[in-house]
């Protein structure tokens, strides 16, 4: 098919919105799969998609579809709809010349569909406005016009409406990418170079790369490199999608298709970077930016005879995974784990999700945490080594001597919310640290505000309070914006005067007493009263801001029973004991593993 009858486009919307059920149709549409063939959701549900780990990853389909005679190939790009990912939505985007922006006519604008609509506002892409579920008895097509009006200039006369569900209209939105969006400006006749923008892992044939060639073409027996990693391999397979793989001899310009060379693992297919044919001097594509992971978790077996199993199935993950980084942990009291660093607290959620879900791994995820900047005090040793340094673990914290300065990683926060919350949301954000940078009215009682916000403070429960708060009505998205200066503090939990090296926990010097308190309050209620007195403190600096004391007792399991039973009052008494080999000695206090459990998983 000749360059000029090839679009490229991709679906932004806000989770729900309706991707998928309009990437069905789309399918259903072009007769790339059968109509009412019971498969929805099929870009979800790829047999492809199920082995590769991570269903939010960008995954493609080329789509043949006539029109006046003509035939043309239309690649959906698919797009993970949050921006978390924001730097794979934004490779996805490389790949195209327009979107379609995705909008449900009930809930209107979200958060999501903002940050997303800029991705690809910022790439100068043909935006196609559409709003979905305009079936339903609460759409209101006009309320939304007015908010794309208001937020993006958009003009109420392209706005194309549609109901994914029942198909109507998606013939007009077909009509709409072949005539708004231009073919990709690509010449086939110049080297060959392709952005590889997506990978997975095939038990047999290696890591799969999805790219877009950019110019030139590229055939069987080839042999290509990558252009930042320089290893060198051989084409053994080209194909593109329809949703199966489908062979092809030959990728050009313009394309999307996946190229297959017996690649070991996704790490080698490192995304973003530029194919090219070994021996020819090319230019690299846009798109390289080695991913950084921005919230961290540790990661241990609940018993530490699953550790393999454990093993086994991060690694299998993590194989499809490159943007998750993994490395050995250690906690004295959980024993041996392993830190896995996400992308962003949407990536964490998933990734464990699946680790759960798929290996049936049972398994203690710490509470999230970011990385902290430190620049260090010039001295003999920071000049060899290095000033700057990025903690993870609260347990590398140098000490405040050793510090120049701090810095913690920021976002801009955006929010959409009915205009009666205002109050509480901004509580909310104060109490977080959060600086408001605007906040505009997009309709008659909808605003939407814009914050600068600490990432470590957006971590933990952001989030589902935002959602408490406001009934489920606010929505929130982020991006980063690069470290600021911070004023930043080691907070040391001691137990009877020894610190507990893993309760420790880094924090803004001006929530350290609020954290300290509420942690030794946590720890009198979780620890079982002993046979000594327990001191519960929190220290700052070497200065108290917590305390609690846990007064001894005994625990008499059999308390609840009437003496009588002998044999049952062995029984219990055992059990007991069983339960005190479980525990950590801590300055002579036995603390229960499930102690540990409590303050630092995730909640
Ligand atoms: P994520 O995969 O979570 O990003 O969501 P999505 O944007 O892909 O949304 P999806 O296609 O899964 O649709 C979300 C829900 O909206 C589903 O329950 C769909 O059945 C429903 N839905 C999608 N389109 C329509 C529509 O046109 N009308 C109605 N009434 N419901 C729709």
């Amino acid at each position: 098919i000749p360059v000029e009858r090839i679009r490229n486009f991709s679906i932004i919307a806000h989770v729900d919105h309706g991707k998928s059920t309009l990437a069905d149709r789309l399918l259903e549409f072009t007769g790339a799969v059968k109509k009412g063939s019971g498969k929805n959701q099929i870009l979800d549900k790829l047999q492809v998609e199920r082995e590769r780990g991570i269903t939010v990853k960008a995954q493609s389909v080329s789509l043949l579809y006539k029109c006046k005679d003509e035939m043309y190939l239309l690649n959906l790009i698919d797009t993970p709809g949050h921006v978390d990912f924001s730097n794979e939505v934004s490779r996805s985007l490389s790949a195209c010349q327009g979107v379609i922006l995705l909008v449900d006519a009930n809930d209107g604008v979200q958060a999501q569909t903002v940050a997303n609509f800029y991705l690809a506002f910022e790439k100068d892409l043909v935006i196609i406005p559409v709003l979905n579920k305009i079936d339903l008895k609460n759409a209101n097509p006009q309320r939304v016009c007015n908010q794309l009006k208001n937020l993006f200039d958009i003009d109420q006369e392209e706005v194309l409406k549609i109901s994914a569900k029942i198909g109507l209209g998606v013939d007009n939105v077909l009509q709409a990418i072949i005539n708004k969006i231009p073919a990709p400006n690509v010449n086939r006749n110049s080297t060959f170079r392709a952005l590889l923008y997506d990978s997975w892992f095939d038990q047999y044939r290696g890591a799969l790369a999805l790219v877009y060639v950019a110019s030139g073409y590229i055939e069987v027996g080839n042999k290509i490199t990558l252009f930042h990693s320089k290893n060198v391999y051989d084409v053994k397979s080209l194909s593109i999608l329809r949703p199966e793989e489908y062979s092809v001899s030959r990728l050009a310009a313009g394309q999307v298709g996946v190229i297959g060379c017996n690649m070991r693992s996704s790490k080698e297919a490192v995304i973003g970077d530029t194919i090219h044919k070994l021996g020819e001097n090319i230019e690299p594509l846009e798109g390289f930016q080695a991913t950084r992971p921005m919230v961290f978790a540790g990661v241990y077996p609940i018993d530490q005879s699953q550790q393999q199993n454990l093993r086994t199935a991060i690694e299998k993950l993590a194989l499809n995974d490159s943007a998750v980084t993994v490395s050995n942990d250690f906690s004295p009291a959980l024993g041996q784990g392993w830190r896995l660093g996400f992308l962003g607290l949407l990536h964490l959620e998933v990734f464990t999700q699946r680790l759960e879900q798929e290996y049936g791994a049972d398994s203690i995820i710490t509470a999230p945490s970011v990385p902290y900047k430190i620049l260090l005090k010039s001295t003999k040793q920071t000049l060899k080594s290095g000033r700057e340094l990025y903690i993870t673990n609260p347990i590398h914290f140098p000490e405040p001597f050793e510090v120049e300065e701090y810095y913690e990683p920021m976002v801009i926060g955006t929010i959409i919310t009915p205009d009666e919350y205002l109050g509480p949301i901004m509580s909310l954000c104060i109490e977080k640290r959060g600086i408001q940078k605007s906040a505009t009215n997009i309709d008659n009682n909808r605003l939407i505000l814009q914050y600068d916000l600490p990432l470590s403070e957006i971590v933990m429960d952001f989030h589902d309070i935002l959602k408490t708060i406001t009934s489920g009505y606010a929505t929130f998205d982020y991006e980063d914006n690069g470290y600021c200066k911070s004023n930043l503090v080691k907070l040391n939990i001691l137990l009877n005067g020894k610190e507990v090296e893993e309760l420790c926990n880094i924090v803004h010097v001006t929530k350290a007493s609020t954290i300290g308190k509420k942690m030794c309050s946590r720890l009198k209620e979780i620890i079982p009263r002993q046979l000594i007195q327990i001191n519960i403190q929190a220290i700052v600096n070497g200065k108290v801001v917590g305390r609690e004391t846990l007064k001894a007792f005994r625990k008499d399991v059999t308390a609840k029973l009437y003496g009588g039973d002998v044999t049952r009052r062995m029984k219990l008494l055992a059990q007991q004991a069983e339960g005190k080999r479980k525990m950590k000695m801590v300055a002579n206090i036995s603390l229960p593993r499930d102690t540990f459990i409590e303050v630092l998983k995730k909640q």
